[in-house]
C-alpha cells in the first residue's frame, strides 16, 4: 500500500474531517507565532489546512504541531490569496490583462509563486478567471475581462506561473483556479447574487478558462458564491461532479469558497449543517473554508446515510495527494527555508518586472490634442487630487504581503522622473466625502503651472469583493475639482485610478489626455512616470469595452447580431432612445505615441474542410518617427448557423514592435476545429458556411480589413 492508502487505513473518521478542514489562520495564530484555539484541533489532527498565514517562522511554527505533534504527522496545506504579486505587488488582474501577453502573465504568476513560498505558503487561491461583463460587479479587477478566449490564455498562463515546472519544488505554489462558474454574471452586477444565464452562454463564455485551467494542471479549483438558477455552486454537482470532474476528468481539488458550504443554508437549500455538508460533499467540494461544516455536519450526515464512507474517502484522498504533489511529506518546512526572507533573493529582478508590467498596463485613452508625452522643458507641474500621493491605494485590493509604505506614488514617480521640474501637489478632496473646501488652493497651485495632472478615481476597497457600484462616476467631489481645474484652460492629463472602467464621458471630452492608471502595484509612481515623460512608449489595450455610462452595462463586444440591429435614427432597432449604444471606448482600445497602419489582409485558402487551417496576415505599417507596439485582434463572425452566432468571436491576437517608419507582418494558423460552438442541442457543432474574418486594432468596426473563407 502506498502512503495515502495507509493514512487512510489509519485515520479516524474526525481525522479523515480534519484533511478536509481549513480555518484562517487567525483562529490559530495571533501575532507570530503565538498559538491559540486552533492549536488543540492541530494537535489532534482535525484541522488540515489553513489560510491567511505567511512567513517563514509562522508557518513552521504551526506546520510543527501537525507534522510533530499529531498522531499520523499529515502536514498542513497552508493557502493564501496571492493573487498579483506577494511582496512585490503587480498590476491588478484587470490591468495586466491590458497586457494581452502570456509571457509576462506567466513571468508575474512565477515571481509571485517565488516570493510566496519563501514565505511557506504552499497554495494560492488565484487565478481568478471569471469573465466579467458588467463594470457594476466589484471583482472585475481581479479577473481577465469580458472575453472567454483571452481568459483562458491567462489562465493557463497563470497556473503555469504560479505552479512552476514541478509542484514539489520549494518555490512552486498549488494554484487555484476560481470561481467556478458565472459569478461575473450576478443579476444587475450586484455581489453574491443568483446568476441566472443559457447553458450555451455558461459553456461559450463563463467556463472555457476554467476548461483551460485545468488542462494547464490546475491544483485546485474553487466554486463561486453564487448560484446558477437556484443551484448555488458549492453544491452543484451537474457542474462539479457532472462537467468538472466526469467530463473534463479533474481529479484535483474543489476548495469551498470563505464560509459557502454554511452559507448553503442561507441559500435554502439545506435545512440544517449535516445537509449541508452532504451536499457539497456530494458535488464533490473536498476542502471546507471556514465554514466548519464538515466537522460539524459529517458525521450526522454519514450516520444517516447522506454521505458514505467512500465519499467522503475520496475528498480526503485528493487532498493528501494534493500534499503529496506538493512534496510536503517529504519535507513539510520546504517551503520558507530557515533564513530565507521574502524580500531577499531576486527582489530587485521582481521590483523591475513590477515596473515593466505596469507601465505596460497604462491604458492611453484619449491624447486629442498631443498633450502627451510631456515636454522634456517643462518645469512646472501641478499634480492634483487625492490619488497623487497615495501609496497603499496604488496596490489595489488583493495586497498579500506588499507595503503601501515601499509603493511608488505618482508624486514621488514623477518627482523622480522630472529633477528639473518644479511640482506642486495638492489632494484638492478625498477620493470620497464632501468636503470641497480644498478645492480653491488646488486650482491656486494649477494657475502657475504649465500642465495639470489630475490624478483621481477609487479608492482600491472600492473595487474587489463586496465592492458593486450602482454608479460608475468619480466618487465623492473629484468630479467638481476636475471641472474646476478644465475650466481654467491649462493642458490637463488625467490619470484614472480604478478598478473598474469609470463612466465619466464629459472627463473624455474635456481633458487634454486621459489614461487608465488602474492599481499599478508597488511601482505604479515610476511606471506613470515613464509613460507621461515618454520615457516608455504606452501599449495597453483595454480587455473590457468601456461604457459610456452605468445604463449600457452589461457591455460586451461579442453582441448577437439582433434581427433588427442597431441603427442610428431608426426607432425600431435595437438601441437606447437617449444613449448611444457604442461604447465609450471599444474593447482592444489603447493609443500609443506611434501610429499603426494595416493593409492587405490575406486569407487562404478560401475554402477549407473540418481538420485543416486558414492561414490569415495582415500588413502593419507604423506611420509614425515613434517606435513602438502593435496589437492585432483577428475576430472572426460565423454569418449563417442554426443559432445565430455573435458579430464578433475573438480567435487571437499579435503584437508586433515596430521601429518608426517599419513594416512587419502579423500572422495567425486559424484552426477550424476552433470554430465550433455549442448547438441546438447543447453539443458542440461545426457548421459548414461563409465566415467573414475581420482584423483591426480594437473591436471598433470602423478600424476592421475584411475577409473571408468558406467551411465546405
Ligand atoms: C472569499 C473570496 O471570494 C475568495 O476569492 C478568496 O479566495 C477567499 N475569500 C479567501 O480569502
Amino acid at each position: 500500500m502506498g502512503r495515502i492508502d495507509n493514512l487512510l487505513t489509519a485515520m479516524t473518521l474526525e481525522e479523515k474531517i480534519g484533511q478536509l478542514t481549513m480555518v484562517a489562520a487567525s483562529l490559530a495564530v495571533t501575532g507570530p507565532a503565538k498559538l491559540t484555539d486552533a492549536t488543540e484541533r492541530i494537535r489532534a489532527g482535525r484541522i488540515g489546512a489553513l489560510l491567511n498565514l505567511w512567513g517563514a517562522d509562522e508557518t513552521h511554527a504551526v506546520q510543527r504541531l501537525a507534522v510533530e505533534e499529531s498522531r499520523l504527522g499529515v502536514p498542513l496545506l497552508i493557502g493564501l490569496d496571492v493573487v498579483h504579486g506577494h511582496r512585490t505587488i503587480f498590476p491588478v488582474p484587470l490591468a495586466e490583462t491590458c497586457l494581452f501577453d502570456p509571457v509576462l502573465w506567466e513571468e508575474t504568476a512565477r515571481a509571485a509563486a517565488e516570493e510566496a513560498t519563501m514565505d511557506g505558503v504552499a497554495m494560492t487561491f488565484a487565478p481568478m478567471v471569471d469573465v466579467a461583463r458588467d463594470p457594476r460587479w466589484g471583482r472585475i479587477v481581479e479577473g481577465p475581462g469580458e472575453d472567454p478566449w483571452i481568459a483562458s490564455e491567462f489562465a493557463a498562463a497563470k497556473t503555469r506561473g504560479f505552479q512552476g515546472r514541478d509542484l514539489s519544488a520549494a518555490d512552486s505554489l498549488a494554484a487555484t483556479a476560481k470561481h467556478l462558474g458565472a459569478y461575473g454574471a450576478v443579476t444587475a452586477g450586484r455581489e453574491y447574487a443568483s446568476a441566472d444565464l443559457s447553458e450555451r452562454t455558461l459553456h461559450e463564455i463563463y467556463l472555457p478558462a476554467f476548461a483551460a485551467a485545468v488542462a494547464a494542471g490546475t491544483a485546485a479549483i474553487m466554486p463561486a458564491f453564487n448560484d446558477i438558477a437556484g443551484a448555488p455552486m458549492t453544491a452543484n454537482a451537474a457542474l462539479l461532479q457532472g462537467w468538472l470532474r466526469g467530463r473534463l476528468g479533474f481529479d484535483g481539488v474543489l476548495v469551498s469558497d470563505y464560509n459557502a458550504i454554511a452559507e448553503l443554508l442561507d441559500h435554502g437549500v439545506a435545512g440544517d449543517i449535516a445537509e449541508a455538508a452532504a451536499l457539497a460533499l456530494k458535488a464533490g467540494v473536498d476542502i471546507d473554508m471556514m465554514s466548519d461544516a464538515y466537522a460539524k455536519g459529517l458525521p450526522e450526515a454519514l450516520r444517516s446515510g447522506r454521505v458514505s464512507m467512500v465519499e467522503i474517502d475520496a475528498s480526503v484522498r485528493r487532498v493528501l495527494a494534493l500534499k503529496e504533489r506538493l512534496g510536503l511529506f517529504d519535507d513539510p518546512y520546504r517551503r520558507g527555508a530557515t533564513g530565507a526572507h521574502a524580500t531577499a533573493h531576486g527582489a530587485s529582478r521582481r521590483r523591475d518586472l513590477a515596473r515593466e508590467a505596469a507601465r505596460r498596463a497604462i491604458v492611453l485613452l484619449t491624447n486629442a490634442r498631443g498633450v502627451l508625452p510631456l515636454s522634456p522643458d517643462i518645469r512646472r507641474l501641478a499634480l492634483i487630487g487625492p490619488l497623487a500621493a497615495a501609496r497603499q491605494e496604488m496596490l489595489g485590493p488583493w495586497a498579500s504581503a506588499g507595503r503601501g509604505d515601499e509603493a511608488a506614488s505618482i508624486l514621488a514617480g514623477l518627482e523622480a522622473a522630472l529633477p528639473n521640474c518644479r511640482i506642486d501637489h495638492a489632494a484638492g478632496v478625498d477620493i470620497t466625502g464632501d468636503d470641497a473646501r480644498g478645492i480653491p488652493a488646488a486650482l491656486d497651485l494649477c494657475r502657475n503651472a504649465e500642465a495639470v495632472a489630475l490624478c483621481i478615481g477609487e479608492a482600491a476597497s472600492m473595487s474587489g469583493e463586496a465592492a458593486s457600484r450602482a454608479d460608475l462616476g468619480l466618487p465623492g467631489r473629484q468630479r467638481a475639482l476636475a471641472e474646476a481645474v478644465l475650466d481654467l484652460g491649462k493642458p490637463v492629463v488625467a490619470l484614472v485610478s480604478s478598478g473598474r472602467p469609470l463612466a465619466a464621458p464629459w472627463l473624455f471630452e474635456r481633458a487634454d489626455a486621459v489614461l487608465a492608471a488602474w492599481f499599478l502595484g508597488g511601482e505604479a509612481g515610476h511606471a506613470v512616470a515613464d509613460v507621461l515623460t515618454g520615457k516608455f512608449n504606452p501599449r495597453g489595450k483595454l480587455p473590457v469595452t468601456w461604457p459610456r455610462s452605468v445604463g449600457q452595462a452589461p457591455i460586451f463586444f461579442a453582441q448577437r447580431p439582433s434581427g433588427r440591429p442597431a441603427k442610428a435614427g431608426e426607432r425600431y432597432s435595437s438601441s437606447y432612445l437617449d444613449l448611444p449604444v457604442a461604447p465609450q471606448f471599444p474593447f482592444g482600445h489603447g493609443l500609443s505615441y506611434s501610429r499603426f497602419a494595416l493593409h492587405d489582409l490575406r486569407c487562404n485558402p478560401p475554402r477549407v474542410k473540418a481538420g485543416e487551417a486558414v492561414e490569415i496576415s495582415v500588413t502593419v505599417a507604423n506611420d509614425s518617427g515613434v517606435d513602438g507596439e502593435a496589437t492585432l485582434f483577428l475576430f472572426v463572425h460565423d454569418l449563417v448557423a442554426s443559432v445565430a452566432r455573435p458579430v464578433l468571436e475573438l480567435k487571437g491576437v499579435r503584437k508586433l514592435v515596430l521601429a518608426a517608419g517599419e513594416r512587419g507582418e502579423a500572422t495567425w494558423r486559424l484552426s477550424v476545429a476552433t470554430l465550433g460552438f455549442v448547438g441546438p442541442s447543447l453539443d458542440s457543432v461545426l457548421e459548414p458556411g461563409r465566415f467573414e474574418i475581420h482584423v483591426g486594432q480594437s473591436a471598433d468596426p470602423a478600424g476592421f480589413l475584411t475577409g473571408f473563407f468558406e467551411l465546405v
